[in-house]
């Protein structure tokens, strides 16, 4: 089977929980073009008819129910809905989240609390909310993490806590629902394009470029780019993966690719 093919994805229920805006919701679009069908959740209606009206647009099928992560009971209620829409949810793309850029000496207890509580516990809720309305054998888990969770970095307390937590559930719960052919993985995009989470991290063309500067590949990547690898992810081509953090990144993870000047041969 050819995991390019359009109808790679076709007839398959797909949640993306985060999916009205940005790379979740590339991925989402992109697995429309593919033959799925969509239900996204977010906290904001207005964001979800706008993201559902552009897939229906292009000729796919979507529905936007409003939730907030940090809600369990909000979010199971919401997965109810897709299953009595659409049937049992074949994929899974776990990737709400929060960031703001702050000193740990300025940030309140309640401002880590958010961010820890959106991207972990958020993406926890998802994941577990979901597993009764799974398809299985064949269900396809996909977290969206970040550089961040193996890197630390300034300013960004609250986000390395929280995506080094998603790496580990990612593995913790591949584990324990593999037996009943349920595959948990992650993608780790490195700076994307065009995205919130770039606006807040770079907001001016000069930290933009020094960003790129210190990048392997020297670019940010594409929503397209963290979409083509949910889409293998997401495929009988990755049948026998489970449990694996697929970097996206340009290189990122790999820390500052700047090239100094060669000192002089002795
Ligand atoms: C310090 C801040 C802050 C800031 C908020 N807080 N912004 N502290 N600096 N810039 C504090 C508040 O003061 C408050 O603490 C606490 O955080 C909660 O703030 P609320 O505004 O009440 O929270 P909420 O309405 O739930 O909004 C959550 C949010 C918001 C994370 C603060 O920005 C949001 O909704 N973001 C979603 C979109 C987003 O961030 N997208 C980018 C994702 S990119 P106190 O103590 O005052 O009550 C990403 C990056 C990955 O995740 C890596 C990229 C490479
Ligand atoms: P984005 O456009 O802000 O996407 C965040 C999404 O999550 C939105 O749909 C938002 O919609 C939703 N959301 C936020 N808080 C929520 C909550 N409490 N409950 C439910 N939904 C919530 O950001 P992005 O930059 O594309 O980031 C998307 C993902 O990629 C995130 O997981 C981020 O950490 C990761 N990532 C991004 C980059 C990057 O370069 N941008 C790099 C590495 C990793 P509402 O506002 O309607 O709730």
């Amino acid at each position: 089977m050819n995991a390019f093919r359009d109808d790679v994805l076709a007839g398959k229920v797909v949640f993306v929980a985060g999916g009205s805006s940005g790379i979740n919701l590339g991925i989402a679009e992109h697995f429309a073009r593919h033959g799925a069908k969509l239900a996204l959740l977010s906290r904001s209606q207005d964001k979800l008819d706008m993201a559902v009206a552009g897939i229906v647009a292009a000729g796919g099928e979507a529905i936007g129910i409003a939730a907030d992560v940090r809600d369990f009971a909000a979010v199971d209620a919401a997965l109810i809905q897709v299953q009595q829409h659409f049937g049992n949810i074949d994929v899974v793309i776990s990737g709400a989240a929060g960031n703001f850029v702050a000193a740990a000496k300025d940030m309140s207890a309640n401002g880590f609390k958010t961010v820890i509580d959106i991207d972990l516990i958020g993406t926890f809720n998802v994941l577990r909310a979901a597993y009764p309305y799974l398809n299985k054998p064949g269900a396809s888990l996909i977290s969206i993490t970040a550089p961040q969770a193996v890197k630390a970095a300034v300013y960004q307390a609250h986000v390395c806590a929280a995506k080094a937590g998603i790496n580990m559930l990612t593995q913790c719960l591949a584990m324990e629902w593999g037996a009943e052919g349920i595959r948990v993985n992650a993608i780790s995009p490195g700076p994307i394009a065009d995205t919130e989470g770039m606006a807040r991290l770079a907001p001016t063309p000069e930290m933009e470029q020094k960003v790129k500067a210190r990048l392997a590949l020297r670019d940010y990547g594409s929503k397209r780019d963290i979409a083509d690898v949910a889409l293998f992810l997401a495929s009988d081509n990755a049948r026998y993966i489970t449990g694996t953090i697929i970097d996206c990144d340009g290189g990122s993870k790999l820390g500052d690719a700047t090239l100094p000047e060669l000192p002089p041969r002795r």
